[in-house]
């Protein structure tokens, strides 16, 4: 069925809305009328059938069209693991823990599954860093930190202009992933609540597998040094950075995310 076949929903609503206001006339006191009620009653669940079929076919169209769009950001998200220096592992790990977090806040099971998809693209922005900046060993200060922190801009920029709730989501995620609860992070300086909560979940996630695995700049971490860092800090994270809510969260989490590290310490090729 082509798309302008498509009965239109709140249309539709209204028809079956006056049938059954007509049905309901009919009945009152018309015995005469029963036959008319009865070709009233049949046009009716025809037309529920009908109805049921497009919204079947619509249904299928737009989960067609999440999937191409999935697609097209998995690829997305492979050019920006063959550019980085993060592995896809540690990509494919985020994306468990924001999953696990989601569930404790007792999220539906499509809005998990959808900051689950969406969580592999926080960095997608570094494709459009040099090179040269990406493998540079130790860290970065001056133009070339600014240059770095502009992959969540960047990120933004490749991820926006679509109504997908996975790209929208994507986009959040990319543009503050970098934010501190109390306004420290980059690139806006946003404060709290102005963070969207997908951008917190994955700044958590996201510095708890940092912690975990090795940097140019420092060595892999155990879990309980990684909790201690995040919920005491040391010299360069602090608690302020998460949302409360979040902390106390991970407080209960702690045990799976370190579960997912030591699962998923190598790519799972099923997802990337
Ligand atoms: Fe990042
Ligand atoms: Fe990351």
């Amino acid at each position: 069925m082509a798309r302008e076949e498509v009965p239109d929903l709140a249309a539709a609503k209204e028809t079956i809305r006056l049938l059954d206001a007509q049905i309901k006339t009919l009945t009152r006191g018309e015995k005469s009328r029963q036959r008319e009620v009865v070709v009233f009653e049949r046009k009716l669940r025809e037309f529920a059938v009908d109805l049921e079929f497009a919204l079947e076919l619509e249904r299928r169209r737009s989960a067609e069209l999440e999937q191409a769009y999935y697609d097209m950001v998995l690829r997305l998200t492979r050019a920006s693991v063959y550019k980085d220096n993060e592995t896809g592992a540690h990509i494919q790990r985020v994306s468990y823990y924001a999953r696990i977090i989601a569930r404790h806040m007792g999220w539906s099971e499509a809005d998990q599954e959808l900051i689950f998809r969406a969580a592999p693209m926080h960095d997608v922005g570094k494709i459009a860093i040099p090179d040269a900046l990406i493998r540079k060993r130790g860290s970065l200060d001056g133009e070339d930190r600014k240059i770095m922190e502009s992959h969540t801009l960047r990120g933004a920029q490749l991820l926006e202009g679509s109504n997908s709730r996975l790209l929208e989501m994507a986009r959040d995620i990319a543009v503050t992933h970098h934010e501190h609860w109390d306004g420290s992070g980059y690139p806006r300086r946003l404060q709290g609540n102005q963070i969207p909560i997908v951008g917190r979940i994955v700044m958590l996630g996201d510095n708890y597998d940092a912690l975990r695995s090795q940097r140019s700049y420092k060595k892999s971490f155990p879990h309980e040094k990684a909790c201690r860092i995040i919920l005491e800090g040391d010299a360069r994270t602090r608690p302020e950075h998460f949302d409360p809510q979040l902390l106390e969260i991970f407080r209960v989490v702690h045990l799976e995310f370190k579960e997912v590290f030591e699962r998923f310490e190598h790519e799972d090729p099923a997802i990337l």
